[in-house]
């Protein structure tokens, strides 16, 4: 059960990683353009605070391109490297020839079943269904996982699923129920995860009564 950071905010990331409940980080050119830094200087401080697995999504739309974009990445910052690529037929293609190379790979963008047996059988270290995505068009996220995780148990598939797009924490605990291995949020997400009103309360009552006991 791995908890990832979704975010390319690395000022941020800085204050979590030292939670030390963080496994690793995904990217996507969104996020980068919110952070509003190019992707090598993100990756480059993400790699210098420490985090050993950050998925970084290649643009390309050719098998070829996005290998030599996995190619340029894995020079440039080694080990902590997992290549992104989307669910499609050239995506799989570079992922099946990664996975030869024993690269890690992330297929992003499944939002069915059938795209993650795909991409397992294309060597996927992770597969990242969207469930948030999915609840906006009003289907299951919840059952996506589940489906998945269920078709990759029953074969003994060692592709990881790795929930992404999650809009709130009950999210997690579903994506985790349903036999997802990692869950990728946003910080404020992980922020609300420690989040519990009768832990505020609780806390509260414990701080007044000891000063009753101590402060005089
Ligand atoms: C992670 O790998 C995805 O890119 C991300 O979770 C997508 O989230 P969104 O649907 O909120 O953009």
């Amino acid at each position: 059960m791995k908890l990832f950071l979704d975010t390319a905010d690395v000022e941020t990331v800085s204050q979590f990683w030292s939670t030390g409940l963080i496994d690793g980080l995904t990217t996507n050119p969104t996020l980068m353009m919110k952070a509003g830094k190019l992707p090598d200087k993100v990756y480059y401080d993400l790699k210098h605070l420490g985090i050993k697995d950050i998925s970084m999504e290649v643009v390309a739309d050719t098998s070829e391109g996005m290998l030599a974009e996995a190619s340029r990445l894995i020079s440039l910052f080694g080990s902590v490297v997992t290549i992104k690529v989307p669910c499609t037929p050239e995506g799989l293609k570079a992922c099946k020839e990664m996975a030869n190379q024993n690269i890690r790979v992330n297929v992003t963008l499944i939002f069915s079943a059938a795209q993650a047996i795909l991409a397992a059988k294309a060597g996927a270290t992770y597969v990242s269904p969207f469930v948030g995505r999915v609840y906006d068009q009003h289907w299951d996220g919840r059952h996506l996982i589940e489906e998945i995780a269920d078709v990759f148990a029953t074969h003994q598939i060692k592709t990881e699923v790795l929930a992404a797009s999650i809009r709130e924490p009950i999210q997690v605990t579903d994506a985790f129920r349903v036999g997802a291995d990692i869950c990728t949020i946003s910080v404020p997400i992980f922020y609300q995860l420690y989040k519990h009103v009768l832990t505020d309360k609780g806390l509260e009552k414990f701080d007044q009564d000891w000063q009753k006991l101590v402060g005089g």
